[in-house]
């Protein structure tokens, strides 16, 4: 190996031989588990003394952090390959794909796209420095492909790409089996990181003014702590919300199997947990909920609602709906409607079923049209649309706390978030954002909402207090 490297001194980029001053760019693609992972391999550079840089242009190093959940997803990095391939034919800059298509597609990427270095899945994170090492060393072509794996991805620094929200991964992988979706190829079995060591990480995030906290996991709920604390999923969220600092928690993505009242009773015990769950139910139909393997009836998930309904809490529920899958009638999909009706979601996620190779489902008929599936789309957003005007009209005039997350210079508009995770805009300043405000809801849209500052509540953000979380009255 020593040897390897010493020959291939000689071709080493300048930019990259180890200590000095090397450059990289790393652009995300897909969910949030993806946006915080990159912040998170971007910490592993920034250890090994590399510099962030705007544009792949700039860098030596150029990382694409990829998503295959969708095929249209999964076609964004190679159009990315193309267009680097004509630009950079010759030249020394090492292109590395990470994540979920690096680990679908594997070494057949290099093929594709000859001028790539580095194809490193997931589940290998934790060997990215190593597999850096190799890439400085001259190696050409380094892979992180394995796939069955215990260890959970810890790094000393991550680069937070928010300044008040932090992303907490405590959940890796998924061991459940959706017949339609990539994940568990992609991302390896479950793995939960120890208690102790969230909540340090909680504490110290806490420390530095990151008031919201979000964990984050494919299935979060399902946290099965490894350490002797044996803290479950509900106790963790609680031990979150206490830690001094930590003005809101939320979590991401629950599972609706996972999903009991111990949930609820922990956010009803805690002000700083958010009053939202994100409870994907996929179909409305039992039918094709069997043949998604998603372990649940329609039945069972409006029990969890019920129950997510009698809370003294109002908590917002948003969803992920998958229309067109293998199967799916006109009355499957007329059941998802009268779902959507029942349930109330505050925000659905919704998407044409995708076909995905190594899938359960990649094998089945793929039987409804696309212009069908595009249809039924259209007609589902369109109801949805009006479901979420008409409950944000209801809170035309009422009162809402919001951690204020941007400003728009050219609008003159602050943009904030209340604790059901609906946006408000209203007239602002820079010097708010971060902090938390009251706001007045005086107009309302599908998506978002208009509101007025109330006078005199300007509070700017202090990481050593646990303020309550303020109620979303009414949503
Ligand atoms: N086709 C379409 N949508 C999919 N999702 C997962 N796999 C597919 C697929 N093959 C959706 C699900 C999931 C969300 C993240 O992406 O709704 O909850
Ligand atoms: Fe995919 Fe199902 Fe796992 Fe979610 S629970 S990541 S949809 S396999």
């Amino acid at each position: 190996m020593d040897d390897v490297a010493a020959s291939q001194e000689a071709s080493l980029p300048p930019g990259l031989a180890p200590g000095t001053g090397k450059t990289f760019y790393i652009e995300t693609f897909g969910c949030q588990m993806n946006v915080h992972d990159s912040e998170k391999v971007a910490g592993v550079l920034l250890t090994r003394g590399y510099r962030p840089v705007e544009s792949h242009e700039e860098a030596e190093l150029v990382l694409y952090n990829t998503c295959s959940i969708r095929e249209k997803a999964a076609q964004k990095v190679f159009s990315r390959l193309g267009a680097l391939r004509k630009g950079y034919r010759g030249s020394s800059k090492i292109v590395g794909v990470l994540g979920c298509v690096a680990q679908q597609e594997g070494e057949e990427i290099f093929e594709r796209a000859p001028q790539v270095g580095l194809v490193c899945g997931s589940a290998s994170y934790p060997r990215i420095a190593e597999l850096i090492d190799k890439l400085e060393q001259g190696q050409r072509r380094v892979t992180g492909l394995e796939l069955e794996t215990e260890d959970c991805f810890e790094t000393e620094l991550t680069r937070r790409d928010n300044p008040f929200r932090a992303y907490l991964t405590i959940i890796e992988g998924c061991d459940k089996e959706c017949s339609y979706c990539v994940v568990p190829m992609t991302r390896g079995p479950e793995r939960s990181r120890p208690s102790g060591r969230v909540l340090e990480e909680v504490k110290r995030l806490a420390g530095e003014g990151y008031s919201e906290i979000q964990l984050l996991g494919q299935t979060v709920n399902s946290y099965r702590d490894p350490s002797p604390a044996r803290l479950s999923f509900a106790e963790l969220l609680v031990r979150v919300a206490e830690t001094r600092g930590v003005r809101r928690v939320r979590f991401t993505t629950s599972h609706p199997l996972d999903f009991g009242p111990e949930i609820v009773q922990a956010i009803e015990s805690h002000p700083a947990i958010c009053n939202q769950i994100h409870l994907p139910v996929q179909c409305g139909s039992n039918r094709i909920l069997a043949a998604m393997r998603r372990t649940y009836t329609r039945e069972e998930y409006l029990e969890k609602i019920d129950c997510i309904r009698s809370s003294k809490r109002n908590i917002s529920v948003s969803t992920d709906i998958i229309v067109g899958f293998c199967g799916e009638t006109e009355e499957d999909f007329a059941q998802t409607l009268d779902l959507i009706e029942r349930v109330g979601y505050s925000q659905m996620f919704s998407f044409k079923y995708s076909v995905r190779p190594k899938t359960a489902a990649g094998g089945w008929v793929d039987s409804v049209p696309e212009e069908e599936k595009s249809r039924r789309l259209t007609l589902l957003q369109e109801r949805q649309r009006q479901i979420q005007l008409a409950a944000h009209q209801d809170l035309i005039g009422r009162e809402f706390e919001v951690l204020v997350e941007a400003f728009h210079p050219k609008l003159g508009q602050s943009a904030g978030r209340t604790t059901c995770n609906r946006t408000i805009n209203f007239a602002g300043r820079p010097e708010w954002t971060g902090s938390y405000l009251k706001v007045r809801v005086t107009a309302a849209g599908p998506n978002s909402l208009v509101g007025e500052r109330e006078d005199g509540n300007f509070q700017p953000l202090e990481p050593a207090s646990n303020a309550p979380g303020e109620d979303c009255h009414g949503s």
